[in-house]
């Protein structure tokens, strides 16, 4: 087996390739045919953690391979499950054969996307906001657009992150070099502000203890804690960052899956066209995640502190690293924001709301606080004094289920469990059983099951 961890250390930023014991190189160098002369990238040195979702995939595989007759259920990674709706998939496909035709062919596209998807989002999630057609920029995924923004923020920037959160925003600012070095003890990077987002506030950070930041990422509905925002609580983070100059970068990927009526947009709050950037995505709202198609709306309003517009660097910055989502995706995301699409992708969301309806249900009952849900299709479990990964490794172990360990989306998971609602209804089923039994016989052994509660 290969191993080079001795590139990876965060203490061996400062210390050379050359003080690697030169036998141990040797043997390396055999087995790899030879290293180049150039020297790996600062910033990825100090990525210290594998990223989440692969790691669970790592060991995903080595249960599989430890028992390979066993039926594994993901409760995990988010994945959506559900077939794409008829009336989607057809006009798709029709667009890709008449690719075919002299008529049809179309090579590249508008970087920023084609003219009606854009105002077809605008007018959809948009309408009441005043969001214009040229201030939407078609992407294919918000997770590509996460990096993007981190290209146009440059490494000069500061951040400040919710804790837990969905981890590309601080792996993408730890590679465009915004950040210190990770921190074992603390488990944080320096430079990074970690705002606590936990049941003792109600899941929203306490912004009077908050140090000012240049950009505020802000994720609602949160991935992981499936918690959403109230208008309140956005009219605060909106007037916060417009006190201190900072810009949100609001990530509104689950918008489709509040139920409550709170925002779901930023825009929703008066004041944050001029604070505010918003990603969002078809992957979860249409179950896009293989199509790959998103969207990222950057206000006119919105300037740099010498009153240049920033969409106008976006658009160098999608013309130059981008070239535009593929054709065949935005046929696709056309159909989906036309009345028959809508209503068919409705019928989906609440096929994942269902399913998460039974597991709150299991889990409640079986005693354990519960958290998240009501707008999100993930439910965050408190599992008290205990590690998340330990946690997960003993349910994989027994139950063969996959969830996600609360603390891979920071040190504010620790102790906590994600749990998604993505998925066939058999395995909710199937998984609720297993749960039962487990739970049930293991009470005595697990102190932190404590009386049940759910607060969203
Ligand atoms: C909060 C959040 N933002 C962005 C993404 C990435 O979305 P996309 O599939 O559009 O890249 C995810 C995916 O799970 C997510 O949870």
């Amino acid at each position: 087996m290969v191993s080079l961890t001795f590139f990876s250390s965060a203490s061996s930023l400062s210390s050379s390739p050359s003080k690697i014991v030169k036998s141990s190189l040797d043997f390396e160098l055999k087995k790899l045919g030879g290293c180049t002369k150039l020297v790996r990238n600062v910033n990825l040195e100090k990525l210290k953690n594998n990223y989440l979702f692969p790691e669970i995939s790592r060991r995903e595989l080595e249960h599989v391979k430890k028992h390979p007759n066993v039926q594994l259920i993901s409760l995990g990674t988010g994945d959506t499950t559900e077939p794409i709706p008829k009336q989607i998939t057809s006009d798709m496909s029709n667009f890709a054969h008449a690719l075919s035709t002299v008529e049809g062919y179309r090579g590249y596209g508008l970087e920023q996307g084609d003219k009606v998807l854009r105002k077809a989002i605008a007018d959809t999630f948009y309408g009441h906001l005043h969001v214009k057609s040229n201030e939407v920029f078609v992407s294919d995924g918000a997770q590509s657009d996460i990096s993007r923004i981190q290209l146009l923020l440059g490494s000069g920037v500061t951040i400040a992150v919710q804790d837990p959160t969905f981890p590309a925003y601080i792996d993408s600012s730890v590679i465009i070099g915004q950040t210190g070095n990770f921190h074992e003890a603390t488990k944080k990077y320096q430079n990074v502000v970690y705002m606590p987002c936990g049941p003792q506030n109600s899941f929203f950070p306490d912004l009077s203890k908050t140090p000012r930041t240049d950009v505020i990422f802000f994720c609602s509905p949160n991935n992981p804690t499936g918690y959403v925002a109230s208008k309140k609580q956005l009219h605060q983070l909106v007037e916060f960052a417009k006190t201190n100059g900072s810009i949100i970068i609001f990530d509104s990927a689950y918008a489709a899956f509040i139920e409550d009526g709170s925002p779901r947009s930023i825009y929703e709050i008066p004041g944050a066209r001029e604070v505010a950037i918003e990603i969002s995505s078809f992957s979860k709202f249409a179950g896009f995640t293989g199509v790959r198609l998103g969207w990222t709306i950057i206000p006119d309003e919105l300037l740099y502190s010498n009153g240049f517009p920033i969409i106008n660097d976006f658009h160098r910055i999608v013309t130059t690293s981008f070239n535009g989502a593929s054709n065949i995706a935005q046929a696709g995301g056309l159909a989906c924001l036309s009345p028959v699409g809508l209503k068919e992708i409705r019928s989906v969301i609440n096929y994942y709301k269902e399913n998460r309806k039974i597991l709150m249900e299991t889990l409640a009952s079986l005693g354990l606080t519960v958290y998240g849900g009501i707008n999100a299709p993930y439910l965050w479990v408190h599992f008290k004094g205990s590690k998340s990964w330990d946690v997960f490794a003993e349910i994989l172990e027994k139950t063969h289920i996959i969830t996600v360990p609360g603390s891979g989306f920071g040190p504010g998971g620790e102790e906590y469990l994600r749990i998604s609602g993505f998925g066939r209804r058999d395995d909710m089923v199937e998984a609720s059983r297993r749960l039962r039994s487990f739970f049930n016989t293991r009470t005595k052994h697990f102190p932190f099951l404590s009386s049940a509660s759910n607060t969203n």
